[in-house]
């Protein structure tokens, strides 16, 4: 699937935000191995620590689907819904990325209009810590 179109389902996601406390909306949408495509919103928490980010929402809902091979996300976000730049994942969630994902993850970050960067997750999490090289 073409960033472009994954990354317009992020724009879609991030309508589903719930951020009445940041009001930054952020959406996320994760293609998987097998095509399929799953979408994500933020969840924040008038406790805040609760809060979900959209990319760990997406994940959650794939994995529970059954979905553990993915390709790549696009993920977009902004104030009040307003995309003016770039939204990079938080650490939280390059470390869920981890979790299931491969060196060569792609992780589209949506800007301004038709912008946007593609990075892997080789580049956004360098040095990282998986069970796969450390508990073997
Ligand atoms: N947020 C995400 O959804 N994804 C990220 O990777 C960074 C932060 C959300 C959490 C919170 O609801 C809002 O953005 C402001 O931090």
């Amino acid at each position: 699937m073409a960033p472009e179109k994954l990354l317009e389902l992020a724009r879609e996601a991030m309508t589903r935000a719930y951020a009445p406390y940041s009001g930054y909306k952020v959406g996320a949408a994760l293609l998987c191995a097998d095509g399929t495509v799953y979408g994500g919103c933020n969840i924040e928490n008038a406790a805040y620590g609760p809060t979900n980010c959209a990319e760990r929402t997406a994940i959650f809902k794939a994995v529970f689907d059954g979905k553990r091979d993915f390709t790549a996300i696009a993920v977009v976000g902004g104030k009040d819904g307003q995309i003016t730049g770039a939204f990079p994942p938080c650490g939280v969630c390059r470390q869920v990325m981890r979790e299931f994902c491969r060196d060569d993850f792609l992780i589209y970050i949506g800007g301004a209009g038709d912008d946007y960067q593609a990075l892997t997750l080789a580049q956004i999490l360098p040095h990282s810590f998986s069970a796969s090289e450390h508990m073997t």
